[in-house]
């Protein structure tokens, strides 16, 4: 890590960045649980469909993901002529990580006849070995769009899965995966909440327990959230998913009172650690130094692409 006099500070970094976005020809992309300042600076900030669908149409040469390691490998699956730069390669996902090719592809083999829908917090390796690829957000349709009678694998978010099956009435054998962040949200302290602030609209993300999603007035991705909340009548909202979605939603709604529920750690709000592993310091110096670089085996790549191509087409 170069030392910190190699970093310009303040208004200068802002100039900087500003200057090698031009020289590079890049296009900055940010998850909305990117830190405020980022999502400031960024061309375009979005949920995960938006994000990837972005980086499907862009024309810059350079992609600068501010977000976690799947959402950059995704950009690099579409992109492989492009350099795609992740500020720390650190950013993993607990889904993510927790779902190795070799143990999924051994985990398949019980399930020969079963079509295999990958949400999209996972590796490239498992998106290679998945018939497609689903977000939050457009999970519903993708698992829809199989005939009733297909059998289907959900992987790697038990709790999507479980919503979706909910949602479609039909039954997906699932892969074990939770999010650390969301699977801190407590039924127990939600009702607290809602007792202290009974006006408030529980609004929840489908990674979030069962529990909590039985009791959301609305469950939604990032940006289902966000556009809930920016068309509501309502002027309070508890919000059970990672914090730096409030960001846009206060900017968007300055009127509402936003509440973010608390996770079990006894924190105030819930944060990822790893999307939050990024910072304009580290966002600086992977442009000047165009490093790290999301690379991918090209055999896994072009796999993997098959599968989101499938979901961009549905979507
Ligand atoms: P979205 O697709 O809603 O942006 O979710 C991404 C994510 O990582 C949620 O934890
Ligand atoms: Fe992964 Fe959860 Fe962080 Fe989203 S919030 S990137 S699912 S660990």
């Amino acid at each position: 890590m170069p030392a910190k006099q190699d970093v310009p500070q303040g208004p200068a970094l802002l100039d900087e960045i500003n200057r090698l976005r031009k020289s590079l020809d890049a296009v900055i992309l940010a998850h909305y649980y990117q830190d405020a300042e980022i999502q400031e600076l960024a061309d375009f900030v979005g949920d995960s469909l938006q994000l990837s669908q972005q980086a499907a149409k862009t024309r810059a040469k350079v992609i600068v993901f501010c977000g976690v390691h799947f959402m950059a490998e995704t950009a690099k699956i579409l992109n492989p002529d492009k350099q795609v730069l992740l500020p720390d390669l650190d950013a993993g996902c607990s889904l993510a990580d927790r779902c190795q090719p070799e143990q999924f592809a051994r985990w398949l083999q019980q399930y020969p006849d079963h079509k295999v829908v990958s949400y999209i917090n996972c590796s490239a390796g498992v998106k290679a070995l998945s018939d497609v690829i689903c977000t939050s957000s457009n999970a519903e349709k993708i698992v829809r769009s199989f005939p009733p009678g297909q059998k289907l694998v959900f992987a790697p978010d038990r709790h999507l899965g479980a919503w979706v099956e909910k949602q479609t009435g039909r039954a997906m054998v699932k892969w074990p995966g939770f999010c650390i962040v969301h699977e801190q949200f407590t039924e127990r302290q939600i009702q607290k909440l809602k007792v202290r602030y009974p006006a408030a609209m529980l609004i929840a993300h489908p990674e979030c327990d069962e529990s909590v999603l039985g009791i959301a007035d609305f469950v939604g991705s990032t940006k289902g959230l966000l556009e809930y909340v920016v068309k509501s009548p309502a002027k309070s909202f508890i919000v059970a998913t990672e914090v730096g979605i409030l960001h846009l939603m206060q900017k968007a709604r300055p009127d509402a009172e936003l509440i973010p529920a608390p996770p079990s750690s006894g924190c105030n709000c819930a944060i990822c650690p790893y999307m939050r592993l990024n910072s304009l310091e580290k966002l600086y110096l992977c442009m000047r130094d165009r490093t790290p670089e999301i690379t991918l085996p090209e055999e896994v790549r072009v796999r993997a692409l098959k599968p989101v191509q499938r979901m961009l087409e549905l979507s």
